[in-house]
């Protein structure tokens, strides 16, 4: 494998876990995906095949297949996995539906499920997002009410969650996962709440996400970035950076493309810095493959440390140059 002037060699030497979500029609009709994803990575996360959906297609029916595929991939090449994501509001199956289940069958079908998927994958995939998003940017309440898991079974969906996973792979390191914590301090407080409350009564809870999709017109201010990992370090918990992105604009310029440069060595120096940052993943890798252009009507592009020829741009550079600092 070659890693001299690599990402990967860069990172393995700080002890970083630099890694990307994992795109399974890309892999297996693009030869040189898996070639660079596996040369510049030492981590992989799947961008969308161990979702609930994906997973348990059909009632008691599990098709780990695509995420099988993912995860030989990442033991052939020597890479660790993360698992994304066991409780989210989105990517369910219709059979799920709303309303259909009692508050019993709902709690069976999701303990079912998680002790299913993490007993699965055990010895395999190091840390699960195992709840996703679970707090709204906005409004009065600290959980998310527009989520099936709320409606059905109430705010200890998040408890149980965790204690499952918990369970099912005690080894495991279980994170939640939120957006925005890293620009909106209002998520951070009241994800700090969540997370305090957790602990305070005894879930096993071992980090927080901070998924860092950001723009370069609404930048991350890399000092509360740094302060907010630290809070949560000093509650005792890790951060993880989870599905970090850098959208700029459709016609983006070089000066755009410098600053999207700065932003990703900021929180590569974040994680570097901080006393428990230990992995830094990126929602993929190359911006021939991202999920930015068609969530934002093509207004926004370019995300990715690559461009759609795997050339690197200023942004890789910028994250090599921070994992060469002392
Ligand atoms: O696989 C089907 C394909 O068979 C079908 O023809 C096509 C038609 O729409 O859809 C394909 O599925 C899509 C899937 O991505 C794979 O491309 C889904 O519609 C689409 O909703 C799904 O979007 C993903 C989204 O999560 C929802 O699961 C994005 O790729 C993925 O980047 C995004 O990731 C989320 C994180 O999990 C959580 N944080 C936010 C982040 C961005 O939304």
């Amino acid at each position: 494998m070659m890693e001299t002037g690599s990402l990967r060699a860069l990172a393995q030497e700080r002890g970083l876990l630099l890694g990307a979500a994992f795109n399974p029609g890309a892999f297996r009709r693009d030869p040189q995906y898996g070639r660079v994803l596996s040369r510049e990575f030492n981590c992989l996360v799947a961008e969308g095949s161990m979702k609930f959906v994906l997973l348990q297609p059909r009632q008691g029916q599990y098709d780990f297949a695509l995420a099988d595929e993912m995860v030989d991939f990442a033991a052939a090449n020597d890479m660790a996995v993360r698992g994304h994501t066991l409780v989210w509001h989105e990517a369910l199956p219709d059979w799920l539906g709303a309303g259909k289940f009692s508050r019993k069958e709902a709690l069976d079908l999701l303990r079912e499920h998680i002790s299913t998927v993490v007993r699965h994958f055990r010895g395999r995939v190091f840390a699960w997002d195992v709840v996703n998003e679970a707090v709204p940017g906005e409004g009065d309440g600290l959980l998310r009410e527009d989520s099936v898991w709320m409606r059905m079974i109430g705010p200890d969906y998040i408890e149980h969650a965790f204690h499952w996973a918990h369970e099912a792979d005690p080894d495991a390191v279980l994170i939640y996962n939120d957006n925005a914590i890293e620009t909106n301090s209002d998520k951070f407080e009241r994800c700090r709440r969540l997370v305090g409350r957790m602990q305070r009564s005894g879930v096993p809870i071992h980090g927080v996400g901070f998924q860092y999709h950001v723009q370069i017109s609404n930048p991350p201010v890399q000092e509360w970035v740094s302060e907010r990992i630290r809070s949560f370090n000093d509650m005792g918990l890790a951060v993880h950076v989870t599905e970090l992105d850098v959208a700029v604009p459709a016609e983006a310029t070089e000066a755009d493309l410098a600053r999207q440069g700065d932003l990703y060595r900021d929180v590569v120096q974040c994680a570097l810095r901080a006393e428990s940052c230990p992995a830094v993943l990126l929602w993929g890798f190359t911006d021939r493959y991202s999920w930015i252009p068609s969530a934002t009507d093509g207004r926004l592009d370019h995300a990715l440390i690559l461009d759609r020829r795997y050339e690197p741009k200023p942004a890789y550079e910028a994250i090599a140059r921070a994992l060469q600092e002392a």
